[in-house]
């Protein structure tokens, strides 16, 4: 994996040691490497150069500040879904002039606070939002800049949670609806409709889904010109798949191949916001295992990281690679060597391996990381590292049975620092400590 790799049987990140940053910040840690998340990042601005994009960096995949703030300065701008992740784009950046707004349930005072800040559009999902920032903007005496968020009514093409393209999710306008909605609100005095939005779903791993996206999208885009809307921008959202298991993600250059040509077609300024793509495999989340035991006919590998650290398992039965960070014997060069194409686990050749669960300290029957996975044999004080880990790990982390969350850092070839300390317990008690009686 880029920039994580076996260098004499110990596992590095860029130039440092995971062993070395496990004893400094102890675990579980999310250990990010800016190599990568920079390369991501550049990967998608070259790809999709010719359209000179507006590429806003999907802060729900990881608002860490720092991780933002490391998307600003190599010239990203912001995909926010709430007040909170616009407030931390703002503290990452310096205005809001990069910040696209999407959600299906913005508040008023949202919608008042991104607009104080210069909101670049809102992706707008539902007549009655529309016609609330309408209002509100007109009572600012502002015109809101808006995209309409369309549903592009495609066949499925990812887990049923995360795919919000299909009929009958509550994601965007329905397609049939969305130029009656464009009529009603012509000449708006607190309006601008200057947009069309989708996202398609998270993670896609096809770029057949973008291809019939964009076609629907032109014939929408020239039906909404007509009513005289000013359509300029065209925002293809995010949802580019990553790497988990082998080499299933298309790069960047596959997506603009389909998406390039639609925006020249239409002649609109393309927008994208990718968030799993620049930070998913740019990070590892290192667990320490705490006991061993066999119980059941299984055997169990118990860590210190659990469904709190990392949801996405217990959640969509997601399958992340997970390898010993230092392991007895030399991590075949080769991942696929057990035939199996869905569980690349180099493990499985080698001596000792055995199916194992890994799993966390939480209370719930539904707290792993891996489940029935060739490991070597593990012992107390062995350190774990879960691959695939930066898209969505911290941000849906909890205090789930009041476990506190992990700490963050990031490494910068041999240098590493902590972008989010160790919560403590009195963290944890925080916000009741004032309401105590
Ligand atoms: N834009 C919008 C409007 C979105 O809803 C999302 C993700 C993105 C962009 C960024 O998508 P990305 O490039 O990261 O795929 N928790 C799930 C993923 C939820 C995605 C939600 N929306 C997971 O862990 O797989």
């Amino acid at each position: 994996m880029d920039h994580f790799e076996y260098r004499d049987r110990k596992l590095f990140c860029e130039d440092v040691p995971v062993s070395e940053l496990a004893e400094t910040y102890g675990t579980p840690l999310y250990v990010y490497s800016e190599k990568v998340l920079v390369q991501k990042l550049k990967e998608i601005q070259t790809a999709f150069a010719p359209a000179n994009p507006t590429i806003c960096y999907s802060v729900k995949a990881n608002g860490n500040v720092s991780i933002c703030r490391l998307m600003g300065q190599h010239g990203a701008g912001f995909d926010v879904t709430s007040g909170g992740e616009f407030f931390r784009a703002l503290k990452a950046g310096p205005a809001g002039s990069k910040i696209v707004f999407a959600g299906v349930g913005k508040t008023d005072a949202e919608i008042r606070y991104a607009l104080d800040q210069g909101v670049f559009l809102f992706d707008v999902e539902s007549e009655q939002e529309l016609l609330t920032i309408g209002e509100i903007a007109k009572s600012m005496g502002r015109k809101a800049a808006v995209a309409l968020r369309v549903n592009p009514d495609l066949p499925p093409k990812t887990h049923v949670k995360t795919d919000t393209s299909v009929k009958g999710v509550k994601f965007g306008l329905d397609i049939e609806t969305v130029v009656d909605v464009a009529r009603g609100v012509v000449g708006h005095p607190g309006l601008a409709v200057v947009g069309l939005h989708m996202h398609l779903g998270s993670p896609i791993l096809k770029v057949e889904p973008y291809k019939q996206g964009c076609a629907k999208g032109i014939t929408l885009i020239k039906a909404l010109r007509e009513l005289g809307h000013d359509i300029r921008y065209l925002n293809m959202g995010g949802g580019f798949g990553i790497n988990y298991r082998k080499d299933e993600a298309q790069p960047a250059s596959a997506f603009a191949a389909v998406i390039l040509p639609a925006v020249k077609e239409i002649g609109c300024q393309l927008v994208l916001e990718p968030g799993r793509f620049i930070v998913g495999n740019a990070a590892i989340l290192v667990s320490r295992v705490v006991f061993t035991k066999s119980t059941g006919g299984k055997h169990y590998v118990i860590q210190d990281a659990a469904m709190n650290d990392l949801i996405r398992p217990t959640l969509y039965g997601s399958f992340h690679r997970l390898w010993p960070v230092q392991p007895a014997a030399d991590v075949p060069v080769e991942p696929d060597v057990n035939g199996d194409p869905d569980d690349p686990n180099p493990f499985r050749a080698m001596a000792n391996c055995f199916n194992q669960d890994v799993v966390g300290p939480v209370c719930e029957s539904g707290d792993f990381l891996a489940k029935d996975r060739p490991l070597p044999t593990l012992k107390r004080g062995d350190l774990l590292a879960t691959f695939s880990a930066g898209a969505y790990g911290m941000a849906m982390a909890s205090n789930y049975n009041s476990r506190l969350r992990a700490a963050e850092v990031l490494v910068t070839g041999s240098t590493h620092r902590l972008i989010r300390r160790r919560e403590t317990f009195k963290d944890l008690v925080a916000c009741e400590e004032d309401c105590l009686t």
